[in-house]
């Protein structure tokens, strides 16, 4: 089955040799795009879409996000909004509701979020275990995952529980039982690598260990203060550091030298109230930027790339051409992928049509629905 979408008033191919192009239109067969080029010049398809002026942009890829827990934060929430700080200690919280959640429970949560993000345009999500934290609840969150997505993580070291005996005790578990247990069902392994939850030498011999069951590293770095997330993050090769809000110039050029993609995930600052990442420094350095909503019931309970990319327009001066990049292709790359957050010959079909003539409509009109269609290799869901 071949489609045509013709008549595009501004396709973002995320392809750097040909990034956009005006009055496009662009073919999907058996799932895949097959050609792109001036609208008016396409081979003939099966079936035609007349875009109609509109603009087309990859599906976005969400490179972080926590979606299988139970329960909500929202007291936490409005007692932030009134002026308490965020401490993350709310994760275990969350922890509690989950280990209290039937499979069916959880299957559901994870389902209508993952829904909820694919009506926003959203094709590809990461999707990380971390707030079960026993062997049989990590496993079981992955699991889930895994119904899901092929990019699942295992974030057995999200916190050290509150039923652990000690944080050795813990990290023995999070190396040993827990990783065999899990590791089936994960592609990654990541770390909150952050004072109070785990620090270098722990992060260190977690990811060693992941690598020995074959999950490859990302890491929760430099969130809520300086630390050695992202050094450790270019050390191991790790595919993604995120957060990034608080790096010094050496952890900068850190990331840029061993070509780790900062994952930058403004929906936690929105919603803890912090200074954004500095998005210009990391871009100015060479780094490659991605955008993710970090959906989560505490720190950013949002599923909208749209307001993702919002924000970083706004409030960390990233261009909307970076912007939108930095919601596809560079999601893309933070998570190893070439077939994925890009419009070029043999990509995946995965589009979004968005009611706007362009792109820089999704930070121009923040809040508005603009995903008017969602289709995924090569068939419309949306
Ligand atoms: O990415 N920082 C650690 N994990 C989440 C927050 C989790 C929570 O507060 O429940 C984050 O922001
Ligand atoms: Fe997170």
């Amino acid at each position: 089955m071949s489609t045509l979408f013709d008549r595009i008033g501004l396709l973002y191919t995320g392809d750097p040799v040909r990034e956009e192009l005006e009055n496009a239109a662009l073919v999907v067969d058996d799932g895949q795009v097959v050609w792109v080029g001036p609208a008016g010049g396409a081979p003939s398809a099966d079936e035609r879409v007349d875009v109609d002026g509109r603009c087309v942009v990859p599906g976005f890829v969400d490179s972080h996000a926590h979606l299988v827990f139970a329960g909500d934060r929202t007291a936490e929430f409005a007692a932030r909004m009134s002026g308490e700080p965020y401490t993350a200690g709310g994760i275990r919280t969350t922890v509690a509701a989950t280990r209290a959640a039937t499979d069916v429970r959880l299957a559901a949560r994870t389902a209508a979020l993952v829904a909820e993000m694919l009506a926003q345009g959203t094709t590809t999500v990461e999707i990380k275990s971390g707030y079960g934290l026993t062997v049989e609840d990590e496993r079981r969150c992955l699991e889930i995952a895994q119904a899901f997505t092929e990019e699942t993580t295992y974030l057995g070291a999200h916190v050290v529980p509150p039923d652990a005996s000690s944080a050795d005790d813990y990290v023995r578990t999070v190396t040993g039982e827990m990783l065999e247990a899990c590791a089936p069902y994960a592609r990654w392994i990541d770390v909150f690598c952050e004072r109070g939850a785990f620090d270098a030498d722990q992060t260190r011999e977690i990811l060693l260990a992941g690598a020995k069951a074959g999950l490859l590293p990302r890491l929760h770095a430099n969130q809520l203060g300086n630390g050695p997330g992202a050094q450790i993050a270019a050390e191991v090769g790790a595919a993604s550091a995120d957060h990034c809000t608080h790096l010094t110039d050496e952890d900068v050029q850190a990331l840029s030298s061993a070509g780790v993609v900062a994952t930058l995930l403004p929906g936690a600052e929105f919603s803890t109230r912090s200074p954004y990442p500095d998005a210009r420094r990391l871009l100015d350095a060479g780094v490659t930027v991605a955008l993710a909503t970090d959906c989560n019931p505490g720190s950013s309970f949002t599923s909208s790339m749209s307001f993702c990319v919002a924000l970083a327009v706004r409030e960390m001066r990233m261009t909307p051409l970076e912007a939108i990049r930095a919601a596809t292709y560079g999601g893309a790359r933070a998570l190893r992928r070439s077939d994925i957050g890009t419009l070029r010959v043999g990509a995946r079909g995965d589009l979004v049509i968005l009611d706007a003539p362009a792109y820089v409509h999704l930070a121009y009109r923040p809040g508005v629905p603009l995903v008017a269609q969602v289709w995924k290799e090569g068939r419309r869901l949306v």
